[in-house]
């Protein structure tokens, strides 16, 4: 049984490592010799923990191991997480029982490739009705892969106009994969700054352009939290340089119903099903970031493509010679595509509505209780999200660290931290919508009196968090001492001990 050790107000299970458990012969029998045919060949050595190196433990114990584990971890399902950017919301579990089932069809069913094959045709035409655009791609697994997916489909038809542009612009309020997803396509990329407002000016974008910029990468919302103000006047800037109008629309979360980027002129966006529509974000769970273009662009999207035959039934097409090719293994990731479709039709139109509405009314709730108390750097209207900073506690020695650290103890996840760049100590708070007003006041709470405490006893924060099963890490020696695997920990012992 794993040491307990008392942590403060809380009694924490201190977890080894599962090869700590090990003990040669426990994992004998799990599969009884007249059934051990009937396992796949490549699973055959699994039977045999001699065979490859993994710990000798029985199966109960590995059950109880992680179950022990996920006690000692944090999720939405147990309390607000206000994580920034992420969109950390409570999504219903029906759209997880809906999707189970529709992925479970058996195969007796008489056309049940046809019967997802439809519903992923509705999931198409709804994402193109909440965003304006003409075509949609489902198969990209994640936002930064949407993001690649889009840049490959603007370098395609660049190449195809005969042209060699390879420059994109990317405001300093950008998420940080948009620069990565457009250097691994092939693009070089020019960083421009934001107005003094937050958001992106037309008159910055005129400046910047010439006959090498292949497109502008957008995120809209922002960062910050802010609407892009200028994007229609942008979106002509660039069309009449003969560039296109990217949008990372990981936060339509925030203009659900309100906004279509169709209408603010983009030409081809992604969005993240794993933040906006019935799926968790994080823990490198399976995602979804389909990706929409405007007519121009759809010859180009990934293969294959979901056709209807006249008369017939939904059917798989490879026959679209100009799209960039395969971007995933057929039906991407096919659970989190079903519960978006399952959420959108759950909620509807108006339900989609409210839903980016509570948003907004919650993280400005939020910020209205908490202006009066940290550093707001920007004053413009915000959306889904917003930043604060430590400057004002900076005078007292307290940093943002401190204080996201401070929030576990009351039980709260922290925000982000530290992003975006264009903000110094910046804490980017995201509540979503599925957070009730109790809750947020429980946190606006917990950070009035963390800013108190800055003030009267900052150096309590310094050890900060004391209730939680690990407190303060020492995050300069888990730099500088890297520990990934079993074998560096155990060296890292040795020359502790050798000291
Ligand atoms: C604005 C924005 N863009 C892109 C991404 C990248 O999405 P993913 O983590 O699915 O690759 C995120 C992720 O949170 C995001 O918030």
């Amino acid at each position: 049984m794993p040491a307990r050790e008392s942590l403060g107000r809380s009694t924490a299970v201190l977890e080894p490592l599962l090869i700590a458990l090990n003990a040669p012969g426990r994992n004998k029998h799990i599969v009884p010799d007249p059934f051990k045919p009937c396992i796949p060949d490549e699973l055959t050595p699994f039977l045999n923990p001699d065979e490859v190196e993994l710990p000798d433990v029985a199966e109960v114990e590995t059950v109880r191991h992680f179950t022990r584990l996920s006690r000692l971890n944090f999720g939405v399902d147990q309390g607000m997480y206000p994580l920034g950017s992420c969109t950390m919301k409570y999504n219903p579990k029906i759209c997880e029982n809906i999707a189970e089932r529709i992925r479970n069809i058996h195969s007796s069913d008489k056309h049940p490739m046809h019967m997802v094959l439809r519903a992923l045709a509705a999931l198409q035409r709804y994402l193109e009705e909440i965003c304006g655009m003409d075509a949609c791609c489902l198969w990209p697994a994640a936002g930064a892969h949407g993001e690649l997916t889009g840049m490959l489909i603007i370098k395609k038809a660049i190449k195809t106009r005969g042209e060699d542009r390879s420059v994109v612009l990317i405001p300093d309020t950008a998420h940080g994969t948009n620069p990565a997803s457009c250097a691994i396509a092939g693009f070089t990329t020019r960083n421009i700054p934001s107005g003094p407002k937050g958001y992106l000016e037309a008159a910055t974008v005129k400046d910047h352009l010439d006959k090498d910029v292949a497109a502008l990468m957008i995120t809209n919302p922002n960062t910050l939290g802010i609407f892009e103000q200028e994007i229609g006047a942008i979106a002509e800037l660039l069309h009449a340089n003969g560039s296109y109008l990217y949008m990372d629309g990981a936060n339509l979360n925030a203009i659900l119903g309100v906004s279509r980027p169709g209408d603010m002129g983009v030409d081809c966006l992604h969005v993240n099903l794993h933040k906006t529509f019935g799926t968790p974000h994080g823990g490198g769970g399976p995602g979804g970031g389909p990706v929409l273009v405007q007519s121009e662009l759809e010859r180009f999207l990934p293969i294959p493509r979901i056709v209807h035959v006249p008369r017939e039934l939904f059917t798989l097409s490879y026959r679209f010679p100009d799209s960039i090719g395969m971007v995933h293994s057929t039906l991407g990731n096919v659970s989190v595509l079903l519960k978006a479709i399952v959420y959108i039709i759950r909620l509807g139109p108006k339900g989609l509505l409210e839903a980016s509405r509570a948003a907004v009314l919650n993280a400005n709730y939020l910020k209205a209780r908490l202006k009066d108390h940290f550093d707001l750097p920007y004053d413009t209207p915000t959306l889904h999200e917003f930043v604060l900073t430590d400057k004002r506690q900076k005078d007292n020695g307290i940093s943002t660290m401190d204080m996201a650290k401070a929030l576990m103890d009351f039980g709260f996840h922290p925000p982000t931290v530290y992003f975006p760049l264009v903000v110094g100590g910046a804490m980017m708070i995201e509540p979503t919508e599925t957070e009730p007003l109790s809750e947020l006041d429980r946190f606006a709470d917990a950070m009035i009196s963390i800013a108190q405490a800055a003030v009267d006893d900052p150096h309590t924060l310094h050890g900060k968090p004391e209730f939680t099963p690990v407190s303060r890490v020492d995050e300069v020696n888990a730099a500088r001492n890297l520990c990934l695997t079993w074998d560096m920990l155990e060296s890292n012992k040795r020359k502790a001990v050798s000291k």
